[in-house]
C-alpha cells in the first residue's frame, strides 16, 4: 500500500423523509440567502423542489432560483450563477439534483474566487492540477444516485464552445452537506438508474485496477460495494420503487467516489477520459458511455495484469472458469459486465450508440492537452492506444 493523505469534510444526511431538514443544514454552516440551482424540472414533478422550498421560508432563508442545468453542464450557465450570486448579494449555493447540478454549483463556487486576471476554463479546468481556490459553502439535495458528485472532491464540466468535457479534483470542491434521500429515486426514469448504476461501478472499478502490491482491505471493500451494485441494480431498474435496493444503491454510489476505498492505491481513470471525450463531443450520458468504453479498455489492457483482472471476473462478476484458463477467465468476466449492461437496456458498442469512427483521432488529440502526457495508470496509454480502444469498441 502507498502512503496517502484523505480528508473528506461532507456531512451526510441519510434517509427517509430527510429533504425537509435541508433549512436546518444550510443554517449550520452558516447560510441565509441562497442560489438554488436546478435543473430541468423533475424536481417540480416529483415534489422534491415543494418540499426544499417550503423549507427554506419557514426558516426564513432568502433565495433565489436558478434552473436549466443540462446533463453533461455547460460553462455558460456556470458563468451566469456567478453573476446572479454576485448581483443578489448571496453567501450559500444550494444543488437540488443530479450530478449535473451539483458540479455546476461546484464550478459557481470556485469561479467566484478565482482572482482577477484568471479565467475558469482556460486557468483551471484547462491547467491539470490546478489548484482550485476556496468559494462560498455549498450544499446539495442529491436525486440520481450515480455520480457521486455529493461527497466528491471532483467537479466536471462541458464547454459548449468547444466541446471540450473536463474535471478538476480539489479538496475545495467537496460540499459542506448532502442530504441523500432514497425516496427521490422512485421517479428515475430506467435509463437514468441504469447509467447511474454502471457508474457508481465504475467509481470503484477505477480505484479497484491497480499494480499497487497488498491493498488487501481496500480490494475487499471495492469488491463487496461492486457485487451489491451488480445484484441490485437490475432489481432497481426493473422495479423502480423497491426502497431496499434503493438505499443500497444510493449510500453505494456516495462511498463509490468519496475515495476511501482508493487510499494507498494508484487508480486508473482511463475509462473515465475515454467517456469524458464521448459526451463532450457527443453529448451521450455519461454513464451510457462508460458502459461501451469499460469492456473495449479491458479487452485493450487486461494482459498488463492478468491476475487482477482474473479476480476481477471471479470475486466481481461471478464467473466460475477456472484461474489455469486465465483468458477464457477474463474474456468471461467481461463478457458478463456487458450483460450485466444489457440487462439494464444499455448498450455497449459505439455502432449500437450510431457513432463511427469519424472522431477518433480528435477525440485522442484532445484528450491529452492542457498537460496531460498519457491516459490511465493501470496502463499508460498514448495517442495510438487511445484510438485502438476507440477502434476496439465500435
Ligand atoms: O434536469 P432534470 O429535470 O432534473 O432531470 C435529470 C436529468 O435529465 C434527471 N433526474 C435527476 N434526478 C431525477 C431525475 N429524473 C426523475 N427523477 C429524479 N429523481 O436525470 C437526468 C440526468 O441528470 P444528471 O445530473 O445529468 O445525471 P448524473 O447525476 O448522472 O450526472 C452526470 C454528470 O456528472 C459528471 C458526468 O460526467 C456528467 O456530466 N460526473 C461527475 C462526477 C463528480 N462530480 O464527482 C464524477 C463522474 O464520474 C462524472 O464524470
Ligand atoms: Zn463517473
Amino acid at each position: 500500500m502507498n502512503n496517502f493523505s484523505f480528508r473528506c469534510p461532507t456531512r451526510i444526511v441519510f434517509g427517509k423523509d430527510t429533504i425537509a431538514k435541508v433549512a436546518e443544514n444550510i443554517r449550520d454552516f452558516g447560510g441565509s440567502r441562497v442560489l438554488m440551482v436546478y435543473g430541468g424540472g423533475s424536481i417540480k414533478r416529483n415534489g422534491v423542489y415543494e418540499t426544499v422550498t417550503a423549507s427554506m421560508k419557514e426558516a426564513g432563508i432568502y433565495y433565489v432560483e436558478l434552473p436549466g442545468v443540462q446533463p453533461n453542464p455547460r460553462l455558460s450557465l456556470v458563468l451566469r450563477g456567478i453573476e446572479v450570486f454576485r448581483a443578489e448579494k448571496l453567501d450559500f449555493i444550494l444543488a437540488v439534483g443530479g450530478g449535473s447540478v451539483i458540479d455546476t454549483c461546484k464550478a459557481i463556487s470556485f469561479g467566484l474566487a478565482v482572482p482577477e486576471g484568471k479565467d475558469i476554463w482556460d486557468d483551471y479546468f484547462m491547467v491539470a492540477g490546478a489548484p482550485i481556490p476556496r468559494g462560498p459553502l455549498l450544499g446539495t439535495v442529491l436525486t440520481l444516485p450515480a455520480t457521486g458528485s455529493e461527497m466528491s472532491n471532483s467537479c466536471v464540466i462541458s464547454n459548449e464552445k468547444t466541446n471540450v468535457k473536463r474535471g478538476v479534483n480539489h479538496e475545495n470542491n467537496y460540499p459542506a452537506f448532502s442530504i441523500t434521500d432514497p425516496q427521490v429515486c422512485f421517479t428515475l426514469p430506467p435509463f437514468q438508474t441504469a447509467c447511474g448504476n454502471v457508474d457508481m461501478f465504475s467509481h470503484l472499478m477505477e480505484r479497484y485496477f491497480t499494480n499497487t502490491p497488498d491493498v488487501a482491505l481496500t480490494d475487499a471493500l471495492l469488491e463487496a460495494s461492486m457485487r451489491v451494485i451488480v445484484q441490485y441494480g437490475p432489481m432497481a431498474y426493473r422495479n423502480p420503487t423497491d426502497y431496499a435496493c434503493r438505499e443500497n444503491l444510493m449510500l453505494a454510489s456516495t462511498l463509490a467516489h468519496n475515495n476511501l476505498f482508493g487510499c494507498g492505491r494508484v487508480q486508473d481513470w482511463a475509462s473515465h477520459w475515454l467517456e469524458h471525450e464521448l459526451s463532450g463531443e457527443y453529448d451521450i450520458a455519461h454513464g451510457a458511455g462508460l458502459a461501451i468504453m469499460i469492456p473495449a479498455w479491458m479487452k485493450y489492457v487486461w494482459k498488463t495484469n492478468e491476475k487482477r483482472f482474473a479476480q476481477f471476473a471471479t470475486n466481481i462478476m461471478g464467473s466460475r472458469v477456472p484461474v489455469s484458463e486465465t483468458e477464457r477467465l477474463v474474456m468471461d468476466g467481461i463478457t458478463r459486465f456487458e450483460d450485466w449492461c444489457h440487462s439494464m437496456g444499455l448498450v455497449t458498442r459505439l455502432s449500437d450508440a450510431g457513432i463511427t469512427d469519424k472522431d477518433f483521432e480528435l477525440m485522442a488529440t484532445r484528450m491529452l492537452t492542457g498537460g496531460r502526457v498519457f491516459a490511465g495508470h493501470f496502463k499508460e496509454l498514448y495517442h495510438e492506444d487511445i484510438v485502438n480502444i476507440y477502434r476496439l469498441a465500435l
